[in-house]
């Protein structure tokens, strides 16, 4: 019995240590268990935080799940100082309709400021003219972010040196160089010779200076007939006394010179006033970590950056310079996308008038340049979302028409151009049949053939409309 319960308290006794230990081990486990609970947890919790601060690959997981941005910058943003004397002048110029010939157009009443500098309404153009009666030719841009737009060239760093080729020379030089692909994210395959920079649809002005005298002379908008017709308005300006007070007792004594400043400040209130370039929306913020995407801006994004897919970063460029430049969305290039024409434009009732952006006919220098025929300048797509007329030519008026055209151009043209007296589909319409070898087919999602099936679905389509409205400032208001 002893025996017995020696053997059994022997064997009973391993077995009783065993279950001892375990109940000495059990919360020893469930706290080392709890530890490694908590430490993951809280590792989780600071990779969702701080997804830059982890490896890569976690990151990576953050952002998929989070929408929050691994791999954040400082984003170089312009200093914000009170404006300059001249700027505020030329916010005054800026606002001041009596400066059209009609007294009620101000630069405002086409660029305004409550959207992003853009057009006030849905208007494939905007009325101008003595009465306001007269139809423009194209959209206004917006006049956002303008302060960075180079200069007009053809090639490659041109125009930064003094014995720059002119430009008919760059374009007779760049003439025989096969177009380079464009793929976002990628370098392109061979130097590129293409038009870029300037200002206009048309890059036919270079200076914010030299372009204020467009609309102030063109008939159609503010509609002066002459210099001194802008420059007698400025004397009687209710802020008359500012020139003298910037410019000296003898301003108003020279017409073109009082003008020539007038301009200036107009430019200098474009680059200094924060509203033009506050560099403030969504996705700067992302960039900069501040802000999480929602799951269908993060896939919108990737598809934008996509070069098999929507390739739209191959033109307008999504990533932030090496000097923490924040991102442009254009690549400041001309390209000829052949959208249609748009037969609600006065210009337009005649059949052999063609608005061919580079070579003419709103500017003459490049008339010659025919493999430039078609092209117009690559827009910023930052507050794109808030326009209501799109291209440069107005014909559309939402993003999901912007989208069908870049999905469905080759793959349907029935849908966007007209059929001539025998049925056949009038593609490129806006083009004269010999200069439609211009029109860009090579790079995504312009690539694919007559009845492929398009580069982006409906749901992909989606996706990118809600990542192009995170490219919208929030409001700042101009003071
Ligand atoms: C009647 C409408 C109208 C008025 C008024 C007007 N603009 Fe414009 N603006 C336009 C249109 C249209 C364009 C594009 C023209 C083109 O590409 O040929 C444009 C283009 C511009 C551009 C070039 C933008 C770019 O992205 O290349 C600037 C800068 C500009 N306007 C500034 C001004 C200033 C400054 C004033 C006042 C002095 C003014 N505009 C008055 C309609 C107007
Ligand atoms: C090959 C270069 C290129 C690619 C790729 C490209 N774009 Fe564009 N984009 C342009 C040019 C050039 C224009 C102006 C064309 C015109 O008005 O004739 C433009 C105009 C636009 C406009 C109108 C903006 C305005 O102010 O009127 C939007 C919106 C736009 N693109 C979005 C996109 C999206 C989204 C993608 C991807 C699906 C994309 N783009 C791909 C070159 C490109």
């Amino acid at each position: 019995m002893s025996e017995l319960s020696s053997s059994s308290a022997s064997s009973a006794s391993p077995s009783a240590s065993v279950k001892a230990k375990h109940a000495r081990l059990k919360p020893r486990v469930a706290a080392a268990v709890a530890v490694i609970a908590a430490a993951a947890l809280a590792f989780c919790a600071y990779a969702v935080a701080f997804p830059a601060s982890v490896p890569a690959p976690v990151g990576a997981v953050v952002e998929n799940l989070t929408g929050a941005n691994p791999h954040p910058v400082v984003l170089q943003r312009p200093p914000v100082a009170p404006l300059s004397a001249m700027a505020q002048l030329g916010k005054q110029l800026f606002f001041d309709p009596a400066l059209s010939a009609s007294g009620k157009q101000s630069c405002a009443s086409c660029h305004s400021p409550a959207h992003a500098y853009g057009p006030p309404n849905g208007l494939d153009v905007q009325q101008g003219g003595l009465a306001l009666a007269q139809q423009g030719y194209r959209p206004p841009p917006s006049l956002m972010y303008l302060y960075r737009q180079p200069n007009f060239s053809i090639g490659p760093d041109a125009g930064e040196n003094d014995d720059a080729p002119t430009l008919a020379q760059q374009a007779t030089a760049a003439a025989g160089v096969v177009k380079s692909q464009k793929t976002a994210g990628g370098a392109s395959t061979s130097v590129e010779m293409v038009p870029q920079g300037g200002l206009f649809w048309d890059g036919r002005a270079d200076t914010l200076q030299q372009q204020a005298y467009g609309p102030l002379l063109n008939p159609v908008e503010m509609a002066n007939t002459s210099v001194e017709q802008v420059a007698a308005k400025l004397q009687h300006a209710s802020y008359a006394k500012r020139f003298t007070e910037l410019f000296g007792s003898r301003i108003f004594d020279d017409h073109k010179l009082l003008v020539s400043e007038a301009m200036f400040a107009i430019s200098r209130y474009q680059v200094e006033d924060p509203s033009f370039h506050p560099y403030n929306s969504k996705y700067d913020r992302w960039l900069e970590g501040h802000a999480r995407l929602t799951q269908a801006e993060l896939r919108g994004l990737r598809l934008f950056n996509d070069p098999g897919k929507a390739n739209c970063a191959g033109c307008h460029l999504s990533k932030p310079g090496k000097d923490g430049l924040p991102p442009m969305f254009t690549d400041y290039q001309y390209e000829a996308l052949g959208v249609p024409r748009n037969r609600g434009l006065a210009q337009n009732r005649d059949p052999r008038f063609f608005d061919l952006g580079v070579c003419g006919p709103f500017r003459a220098d490049m008339k010659d340049q025919t493999q430039y025929c078609g092209m117009f300048l690559t827009p910023t797509l930052r507050n794109a979302a808030t326009r209501t007329v799109f291209f440069h030519n107005g014909i559309y008026h939402d993003l999901d028409h912007v989208m069908a055209f870049y999905n469905e151009r080759n793959t349907d043209p029935g849908k966007f151009y007209p059929r001539d007296a025998r049925g056949k589909i009038e593609k490129y319409d806006d083009i004269p049949l010999q200069y439609q070898k211009n029109v860009d087919v090579t790079d995504a999602p312009f690539d694919r053939k007559f009845g492929d099936r398009p580069a982006m679905s409906d749901d992909e389509i989606r996706d990118i409309v809600a990542f192009l409205k995170t490219l919208n400032d929030a409001p700042l208001s101009s003071n």
